[in-house]
């Protein structure tokens, strides 16, 4: 079982013609005790990414799970 796992995972940030799209269908599953690398060019969505991994942002569409549980099924208390 996956460590922490994204699954299809899309991030839209603002709305109209200010709309961004930072993360389009984004799958990423990391096991206990890997080292992953995240690359890319400036503005690839790199922090988007790890702050959706690290559960400080919810994303827009897309399940984020942690030891098979799903962040938006998880309390403050960490239940
Ligand atoms: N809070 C936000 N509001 C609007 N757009 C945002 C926001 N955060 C990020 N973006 C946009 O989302 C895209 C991805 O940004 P992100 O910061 O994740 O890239 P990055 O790979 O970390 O870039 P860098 O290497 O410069 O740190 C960019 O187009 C950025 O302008
Ligand atoms: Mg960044």
């Amino acid at each position: 079982m996956a460590a922490i796992s994204l699954t299809n995972v899309n991030q839209v940030f603002g709305s109209g013609t200010a709309q961004v799209q930072a993360l389009t269908d984004v799958n990423f599953a990391a096991a206990t005790g890997t080292l992953s690398l995240v690359m890319g060019p400036s503005g690839s969505g790199k922090s988007t990414f790890l702050s959706i991994a690290g559960g400080l942002l919810t994303p827009t569409i897309g399940e984020v799970t942690v030891d098979g549980k799903k962040y938006s099924g998880r309390s403050k208390k960490g239940a």
